[in-house]
């Protein structure tokens, strides 16, 4: 097989999706590595690591030319496809409930697209999960770039001149990044509290040395749909979650926000009103900001500031740690297609599980039962 890699093309995107540690692996198991020139340089990869580990570096149309199976962070445009082998794998974030069009050419082209963000959440698949292996990251880089912003530090110092008293930090939506930014705040020494509406991570976040802010005296508030992912609240668990969320958010000096819910708009979980009843100062990350946000007035990519309260998140949180974010995307594109990997045919074969759960398009259409359900 002769798989290829791209320069990401998005606006914004520094990572990779292969590192000379996948390119070595991919080759031992009996395939040939093309990757474009520049295509590491944003994430501290020249090509000539890349050539040492044994790939061809050449232009885009070089690249692609014969290849069957192409591996991206963010799908590649499916005019830069046009030499690829026909029926290629592409395997990639093509984020398919926003992005109805970009699926509907990979069908035209005759491509077979596999969604990277459609990994099932089942134990097997834990390190080919890409939502995972970046919400990490994001978990972490949301509390450094807060504490940067944040005119205070973070943990209690006594000192001669007095004692400088510790920051109070509230993580909304205890997910995989949820999780990162606890123990990130907590190693910094700030005084952290927590919730979701999985009730399932409140000692979760107890475990990490937080303090869980839950509703409790609201009937039926399990909070948690199929693959552990969050299911949308009712009216009354939201107005009663929103009172206490407001009396906590009122004393706190950092926020950060996570919440999602698959194929949907983020919720909004702070209010105007809400900022408006934080002191000044204080901090607001909103990681979902690319999802619609989390935070009203949040916009990506920008400090806002209102009511003297700075409101901030990222489009791509993983690109602003692009060489530990492209190590583990790329782990996570090898162990899938290697896991696969059918000796006899030299190629991968998914499973129905696996592969049905991932697969978006192939043989010019479109495959994907939770799609179907979509449009
Ligand atoms: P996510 O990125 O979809 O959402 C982030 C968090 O926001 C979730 O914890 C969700 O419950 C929470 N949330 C949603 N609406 C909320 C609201 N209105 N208020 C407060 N919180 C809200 O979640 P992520 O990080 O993808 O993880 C979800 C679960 O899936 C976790 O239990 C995680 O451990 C599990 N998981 C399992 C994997 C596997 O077995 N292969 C891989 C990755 C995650």
């Amino acid at each position: 097989m002769r798989i290829a890699v791209l320069k990401e093309r998005a606006s914004g995107e520094a990572r990779v999706a292969a590192t000379p540690e996948t390119v070595k692996k991919f080759i031992a198991l009996g395939n040939e590595f093309a990757i474009e020139s520049g295509a590491g340089t944003t994430a501290s990869i020249s090509d000539e690591a890349y050539a040492e580990a044994g790939a061809s570096i050449g232009s885009a149309a070089d690249t692609l030319k014969q290849a069957d199976i192409i591996l991206g962070v963010q799908a590649p445009d499916v005019a830069l496809l046009g030499d690829a082998k026909p029926g290629a794998m592409v395997a990639a974030l093509f984020d398919p409930f926003g992005k109805a069009d970009v699926v509907d050419a990979y069908a035209k082209a005759g491509l077979e697209a596999l969604s990277m963000e459609f990994m099932p959440r089942i134990t097997r698949a834990q390190s080919m999960d890409v939502l995972s292996s970046q919400s990490n990251l994001a978990g972490y880089k949301a509390v450094i770039s807060a504490a940067e912003t944040y005119g205070r530090a973070f943990p209690m110092m006594m000192t001669a001149a007095g004692t400088v008293q510790p920051a109070r930090i509230f993580v909304m939506g205890v997910g995989v990044a949820g999780l990162q930014a606890i123990a990130t705040a907590r190693r910094m020494g700030a005084q952290v509290s927590a919730t979701d509406v999985r009730s399932a991570t409140k000692e979760q976040i107890q475990s990490l040395g937080a303090k869980p802010i839950f509703v409790e005296e609201v009937e039926g508030i399990e909070g948690e749909g199929s693959g552990g992912y969050a299911t949308e609240m009712s009216d009354e668990y939201k107005a009663a979650q929103a009172k206490l969320v407001s009396e906590h958010i009122a004393k706190q000096d950092i926020v950060i926000t996570t919440a999602l819910i698959p194929g949907r708009a983020a919720p909004q979980l702070i209010s105007d009103e809400q900022i408006a009843s934080m002191k000044q100062g204080s901090v607001i990350f909103d990681l979902a900001v690319s999802q619609g946000g989390n935070v009203a007035g949040s916009v990506p990519d920008q400090i806002v500031e209102k009511h003297g309260v700075k409101i901030m998140g990222y489009s791509n949180t993983p690109a602003h740690l692009a060489a530990d974010a492209s190590a583990l995307f790329s782990r996570n594109h090898f162990n899938f297609l290697s896991a696969f990997w059918d000796k006899d045919a030299g190629k991968p074969v998914l499973d129905e599980e696996i592969g049905d759960a991932v697969r978006l398009t192939q043989g010019g259409a479109i495959v994907n039962e939770r799609l179907k359900g979509a449009n």
